[in-house]
């Protein structure tokens, strides 16, 4: 599904990834983990074909990717969410921009959010949301469009613990109901082994390791032994990058 050549971004001088290499089979799962700054956003960002490679390339089903593709879907740090719309319309905006008509729009809209437990808020706005809520209303846009690949950047790193479980677990139910390629990008060791099928180990620029995760798809991994000693192995690769300044959690 998505083959990594070679890649490499610079900002002006500052080079923010350096002859990276990296395949990612269809319908599987794929954690990155690094410190703060060491590229993980600027990769995913490549993936989507939201920022140019400076040199190398990203290749989608074995298309070189020049662009942004309309089954890509991304679900970014922030949430992305528009203010001044409810959380129905903000659902309902990618299928409008496609022109699909109201009735379909209005069952798909519909079920995606009774999926993700938050029917009942359709008719409010992101800032009378929670955080956990806000979250679930950004993943439901960006899957009623059916995504062939799932791109999502920290995606639940602005929640507190048990909602971030929470979100983590409805990925994974929502993932093993349907699954499709999936990206995500992380700073929590806990969450790349949860959702991993593979973990990518990055440091600056650069990928130090990656995992293969025989526990990947367990709901109840959090209970077991094992789950730790992955986390542990995990960690080891990190080494101190994690506490460096700004990796915070
Ligand atoms: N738009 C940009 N302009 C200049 N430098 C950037 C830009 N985006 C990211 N960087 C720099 O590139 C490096 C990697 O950033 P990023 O991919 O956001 O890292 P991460 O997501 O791992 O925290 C950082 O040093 C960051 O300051
Ligand atoms: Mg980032």
């Amino acid at each position: 599904m998505i083959q990594i050549r070679n890649l490499g971004v610079n900002y002006g001088n500052e080079i923010a990834l350096e002859n990276i290499n990296l395949d990612i089979s269809g319908n599987k799962t794929c954690a990155i983990i690094g410190p703060s700054g060491c590229g993980k956003t600027t990769l995913l960002y490549a993936m989507a074909g939201l920022i140019a490679p400076s040199s190398g390339k990203v290749l989608i089903n074995g298309e070189e990717l020049r662009s942004p593709r309309k089954e890509t879907g991304v679900i970014l740090q922030n949430g992305g969410l528009l203010p001044w719309k409810t959380a129905w319309d903000n659902v309902a905006l990618g299928l409008k921009a496609r022109g699909i008509d109201k009735t379909t729009i209005s069952r798909k809209v519909t079920s995606i959010l009774e999926e993700l437990g938050i029917l009942e808020h359709r008719d409010k706005y992101p800032n009378q949301l929670s955080g956990g809520q806000r979250q679930r209303v950004a993943i439901a846009r960006t899957l009623v469009l059916e995504p062939d690949l799932l791109l999502m950047d920290e995606a639940s790193s602005a929640l507190d613990a048990i909602n971030r479980e929470h979100i983590q677990n409805l990925i994974l139910k929502l993932y093993m109901k349907n699954p499709t390629t999936m990206v995500m990008v992380t700073h929590s060791i806990e969450e790349a082994v949860f959702l991993g099928q593979t973990i990518v180990i990055m440091e600056r620029a650069a990928i130090k390791h990656m995992i293969e995760n025989p526990y990947f798809g367990d709901e109840d991994i959090r209970s077991k032994p094992e789950y730790y000693n992955i986390c542990l192995e995990v960690r080891k690769w990190l080494g101190n990058e994690l506490s460096k300044e700004g990796a915070g959690k």
